[in-house]
């Protein structure tokens, strides 16, 4: 492999490696033979209780093929992958030299090192008919058998809002998820930019009384006394309103959940997360209600009867607005937001291996 190959092959995957994951866990490696590029998925990078049939981590594969299949045909290659079924190797993408970006595909490709989660409130406008426009065709480029809807009543998404908010409440009170969740927060800047995996608290947008309880949050026995006293349900209440009031709230949803779907859900997310980034819009998943209601079934005993109840119905909620011969995947939130106060650093290179 000569040096000017490498350096592009470089490129493709430092894009690839600028994608979403569940809590920044960048769960992937790369192995690069002559003119193919093997994706690996690292499951094990993932929250063990919430990542059901490892959906978390193939959505974020998903999302950083959509990278790279854009960053390839800007370094002049066409791009062929092959998503895989099962084994470690979840896709194959073979570049062959001739490709180049279509007009729509350069305005996706230039926004991939600016896509930033935006946890921060958004204003109360609606989509322009342009840009719903312009988000269901680019859901609807690549074909498959996902479904996606926008919820843009101010009642629907009111009740998806508070729904989704059934996640908050729980993990605050189950002694296994805010363990999980406290353990990949970085609290400083300087672990940040180690571009380490891990969630920067600055990211969360927290208000600053908030931000002072939040570190006393950390502690199991300050957390169970605070959702004692009803303060899990003030904090569901606060983002509910938050979610509630941006532009539209998106939903992914598929008829079935396996892994080649999971992948494709990435792909679909990462096209309108870059198209809403290069038109001004900001983005948040908000999606732990759809991953907990199915992890519940593997981990049962991790939660009571009652936290089960509560997630089943919320998820129902969701349901209920979408394609009902599909199951919710993916929920996020989109909206005019102003810029968030802190993104998530990566590591500036990500772990390639030339064979
Ligand atoms: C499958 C998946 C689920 C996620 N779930 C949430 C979520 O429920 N709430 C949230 O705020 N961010 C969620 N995220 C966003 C990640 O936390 C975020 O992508 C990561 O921290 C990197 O930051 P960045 O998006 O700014 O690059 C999720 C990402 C993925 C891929």
């Amino acid at each position: 492999m000569d040096t000017a190959y490498k350096e592009k092959v470089t490129k493709i995957l430092t894009a690839a490696a600028a994608a979403p994951s569940g809590d920044n866990s960048q769960p992937w490696r790369f192995v690069v033979q002559d003119s193919s590029i093997e994706f690996y998925a690292l499951p094990e990078k993932d929250n063990p209780i919430l990542n059901y049939k490892e959906g978390g981590t193939l959505i974020a594969l998903g999302a950083a093929l959509q990278n790279a299949e854009l960053e390839a045909r800007a370094q002049g290659y066409v791009p062929h992958t092959v998503l895989h079924e099962d084994g470690s190797c979840v896709a194959v993408m073979e570049l062959k030299v001739g490709g180049r970006l279509d007009k729509t595909d350069e305005f996706l490709q230039k926004s991939i090192f600016k896509r930033h989660t935006n946890r921060k409130p958004y204003k109360k406008v609606p989509l322009s008919k342009e840009t719903r426009t312009a988000i269901l065709d680019s859901f609807l480029s690549e074909r498959t058998e996902l479904d996606f809807s926008l919820i843009e009543s101010r009642d629907s998404m009111s009740e998806v809002a508070k729904a989704l908010t059934v996640m908050e409440e729980v993990a605050l009170g189950n002694h296994t998820l805010h363990k999980l969740f406290f353990e990949n927060i970085f609290w400083s800047e300087k672990e940040n930019r180690s571009g380490k995996q891990g969630l920067y608290i600055k990211t969360l947008e927290l208000p600053p009384p908030a931000q002072i309880l939040f570190r006393l949050l950390k502690h199991w026995s300050f957390a169970k006394l605070f959702t004692k006293i009803g303060f899990s349900q003030i904090v569901a209440k606060t983002n509910a309103q938050q979610n509630a009031a941006a532009s539209a709230l998106g939903v992914i949803t598929a008829p079935h959940t396996d892994r080649v779907t999971y992948l494709e859900i990435g792909k679909a997310l990462e096209r309108i997360w870059l198209l809403a980034t290069a038109r001004g819009l900001s983005m948040q998943i908000v999606t732990g209600i759809t991953f907990l209601v199915r992890s519940m079934e593997n981990n049962s005993a991790i939660f009571s009867e009652s936290e089960k109840e509560r997630v089943r119905a919320a998820y129902m909620i969701i349901k209920n607005h979408v394609n009902q011969d599909h199951e919710p995947v993916l929920v996020f939130r989109i909206g005019v937001g102003n810029e968030p106060t802190a993104v998530t650093y990566r590591h500036r290179t990500p772990d390639i291996v030339f064979v």
